[in-house]
């Protein structure tokens, strides 16, 4: 008997860890979240360098917390419509970039785990070495399997068809890249400083350090970082 309910308080006892484990967006109600779109492109330098210089950070201090961080991988990217293949700006790899990405982002639903590929592909973009992403999957010690499956069995390019439905709604539309909307609002020439209009739109009673704080958001060189993975 004793044994039953040693057995039983172990499974209720790991529901409750499992219920209580401690998820970002479980820390806020869905409500208070300020959604963060970020469309951008793979292979641009320029989106490689937001993403690992400025982006990061939100992983660094509390602001994910209040985030709901929706990476878009398409940018200027189209799709011909004669055979209903991508072209993408930067060639195929950028279009099989943005599918690995995609599915990552969608099959795991997992922001630290998407963020921490995306982060450490981008870090080989700027390297010249986008050709190594599959390293990554070792590197960050994560599956390649489902991703691999994903962007083969057709769902990376549905996903990539909804990506580009969406950038060719944006309203404004995307001048350049990346382009960041926080909350409906196109930051445009100001989306390093997307810390401060989260902050403003943000509606919840507990003010993240974050907030409290203002870190400015200054570009200095990549070299100089050391690359930052937020898993
Ligand atoms: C679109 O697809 C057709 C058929 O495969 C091809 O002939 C054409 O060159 C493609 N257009 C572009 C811009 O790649
Ligand atoms: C494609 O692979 C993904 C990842 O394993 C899976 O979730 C999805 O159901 C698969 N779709 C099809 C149509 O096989
Ligand atoms: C945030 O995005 C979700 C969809 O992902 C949407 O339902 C919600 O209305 C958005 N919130 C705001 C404040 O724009
Ligand atoms: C988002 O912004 C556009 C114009 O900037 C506006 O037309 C649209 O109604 C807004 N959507 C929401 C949900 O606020
Ligand atoms: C960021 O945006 C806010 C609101 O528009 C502005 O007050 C602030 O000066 C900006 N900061 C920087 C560093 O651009
Ligand atoms: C960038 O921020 C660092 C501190 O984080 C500061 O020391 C440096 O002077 C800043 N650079 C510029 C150009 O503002």
């Amino acid at each position: 008997m004793a044994s039953t309910k040693l057995v039983l308080s172990f499974i209720i006892t790991f529901f409750f860890i499992f219920l209580l484990l401690p998820s970002h967006a479980a820390s806020h109600s869905d409500s208070q979240m300020v959604n963060l779109s970020v469309y951008y492109e793979a292979l641009s330098p320029s989106c490689a360098t937001f993403i690992l210089q400025n982006l990061a950070r939100i992983f660094d201090d509390d602001l994910i917390t209040i985030t709901n961080l929706r990476m878009v991988p398409w940018g200027n990217a189209r799709v011909n419509k004669t055979d209903s293949t991508t072209i993408c700006q930067n060639g195929r790899d950028e279009c099989f970039l943005h599918k690995i990405q995609a599915c990552a982002i969608n099959v795991w639903n997992d922001v630290d785990k998407y963020y921490a590929l995306i982060h450490c592909i981008e870090f080989l973009v700027i390297e010249g070495r986008h050709s190594d992403w599959q390293s990554c999957f070792n590197s960050l010690g994560l599956s390649e399997k489902t991703i691999l499956e994903c962007s083969n069995n057709g769902t990376g390019a549905k996903i990539q068809v909804f990506y580009g439905y969406e950038t060719a709604h944006l309203d404004p539309p995307h001048m350049f890249l990346p382009w960041v909307v926080v909350n409906n609002k196109s930051l445009g020439k100001d989306y390093r400083n997307f810390t401060t209009y989260i902050c403003n739109e943000y509606k919840g009673k507990v003010q993240p350090d974050a907030c409290k704080l203002h870190p400015p958001d200054n570009v200095s060189s990549i070299k100089e970082q050391n690359p930052v993975h937020p898993v």
